[in-house]
């Protein structure tokens, strides 16, 4: 449904609850403005209705979560009869059959359908959690305790996860308690292409950027005892940029030369986000270890890092103290939930034409990409896309994109802007967003880059004539 607005947004009810939050919650976490937050109430498939009663599209799916939209009805069932009958279970002592389930379900989507065998699986509560037990599985399987990860990467913020982040400034204030277990190479974006041959699109990449990494690959593990490379398929929260067709190929190929494991993080990226069920499989790569959550689920905070038997066997038989685990891992509730989420993306799979509605965002994006507009370098996989928003003297511009942020908010349309600078807008509504809503919201868009034009100094002014 398109968006409908009953109030100035932020409304009268979100603006009192703005200030309550400002008293009470640790100032770091939420960003708080004249504009900012509203204040969400309810949600229903692509819709977010907020505390003064204002209907928005969420072009964000809750960061990746909603794939399937809010309230699926059989996730929702399925979450209200096992939270009656058994919310809790002793994890890793006396766990549910829900448990069970789900594992089972984790093996045959990802490594039994790749044709490689039974995999095992760690549960988490978080993107962190599932990166973290692939950090320490890749330690026991190779007794090597460092490992690669690339620039741009965001991994998540516990402290393990959060070495391997090299996204923003996170890191930066608590840099002396990092173990410095990560070596961050350059990630190949061809958009801004760290050695230089930038501008041209992925599929165009200069084979002098894969020699030219595949060196400082070599130079890293002959330099430390690196026992794993761990990467996002595509960028996310870096700035949504899809790699090379040679990167994840070539990845693979020195973690079998070295003996090292390749994880892969598709946390953002799977479960049909990208186009395939996952984005590694666009290339035909199979990873040692692969890290999933947010929409695993349907909106329950679970994860898991998977990998076969050969892999995950690095870990000891339980003499009953794990050596790994957490109050609320394998929740019945959470399994339950992610069982129902499974089944339901699997039947409803052919009918989401995520790869075509994609296509159309993507073009859409494209063809707001003229001379006289900021936005630039359109890219993306699936309905995971970005576009860049440039400011005077064509540089990045996070005040902009800012802007323009804001005013989709205003118009009912709830944007993310991500990327080293701040300025890459992100799209990844739920892969159920109808065509109408897509369309909307790129009409929406495309109204508010003209009405900023028309302000005068709104735009950098070479953009003026838009
Ligand atoms: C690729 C990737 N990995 C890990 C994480 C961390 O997940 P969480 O915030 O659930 O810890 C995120 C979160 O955005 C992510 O995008």
């Amino acid at each position: 449904m398109i968006p409908a607005r009953k109030t100035q947004i932020p409304g009268p009810r979100s603006s009192e609850l703005c200030r309550r939050l400002q008293r009470w919650e640790s100032r770091n976490v939420t960003f708080l403005s004249a504009d900012f937050p509203i204040f969400w109430e309810r949600a229903e498939g692509v819709n977010i209705w907020d505390v003064d009663g204002n209907r928005y599209i969420d072009l964000t799916a809750g960061f990746g979560v909603a794939a399937l939209g809010y309230s699926v009805p059989r996730v929702a069932v399925a979450g209200a009869e096992q939270l009656e009958r058994l919310p809790l279970g002793l994890g890793d002592v006396h766990p549910s059959a829900a448990k069970a389930k789900l594992l089972e379900a984790l093996s045959r989507l990802t490594f039994e359908a790749w044709g490689r065998g039974e995999a095992k699986s760690i549960l988490g509560c978080s993107g962190s959690d599932a990166v973290e037990a692939a950090m320490k599985t890749a330690c026991l399987a190779t007794g090597r305790p460092h490992l690669i990860a690339f620039q741009g990467s965001y991994h998540g913020l516990a402290y393990g996860a959060m070495e391997a982040t090299e996204l923003g400034d996170f890191r930066k204030p608590f840099l002396e308690q990092m173990a410095g277990r990560v070596r961050f190479l350059p990630f190949p974006n061809c958009w801004r292409c760290p050695w230089g041959k930038g501008g041209r699109p992925s599929s165009e990449c200069d084979p002098g950027c894969r020699s030219a990494l595949a060196g400082e690959l070599k130079a890293a593990f002959s330099s430390r005892s690196i026992g794993a490379i761990l990467v996002e398929p595509m960028l996310g929260r870096g700035g949504m940029v899809p790699p090379p067709d040679w990167f994840l190929p070539l990845l693979r190929e020195v973690a079998d030369e070295e003996g090292a494991l390749l994880i892969l993080d598709e946390i953002f990226t799977g479960f049909f986000r990208t186009g395939p069920r996952f984005a590694c499989e666009r290339w035909k790569v199979v990873p040692d270890l692969l890290c999933v959550g947010k929409p695993l689920g349907g909106g329950f905070p679970i994860s898991a890092c998977i990998g076969p038997r050969k892999v995950m066997d690095a870990w000891p038989e339980s003499d009953g103290e794990a050596l790994h685990t957490s109050t609320f891992l394998g929740s019945p509730l959470g399994c339950r939930m992610a069982c129902a989420f499974l089944e339901e993306i699997e039947e409803r799979r052919p009918g989401l034409a995520v790869e075509e509605k994609g296509g159309r965002l993507l073009a859409g994006l494209r063809d707001l990409t003229f001379p006289e507009s900021p936005l630039r370098n359109a890219r993306g996989s699936g309905l995971f896309v970005g576009v860049e928003v440039m400011g005077e003297g064509g540089r990045p511009s996070a005040a902009l994109a800012g802007r323009l942020i804001t005013a989709l908010l205003q118009a009912g349309v709830i944007l993310l802007a991500g990327g080293p600078d701040r300025h890459v807008l992100s799209f990844t509504p739920p892969l159920v967003i109808t065509w109408e809503d897509l369309d909307w919201s790129l009409t929406a868009l495309r109204a508010i880059l003209g009405r900023l034009a028309a302000q005068p100094g709104s735009l950098p002014r070479s953009m003026s004539k838009l």
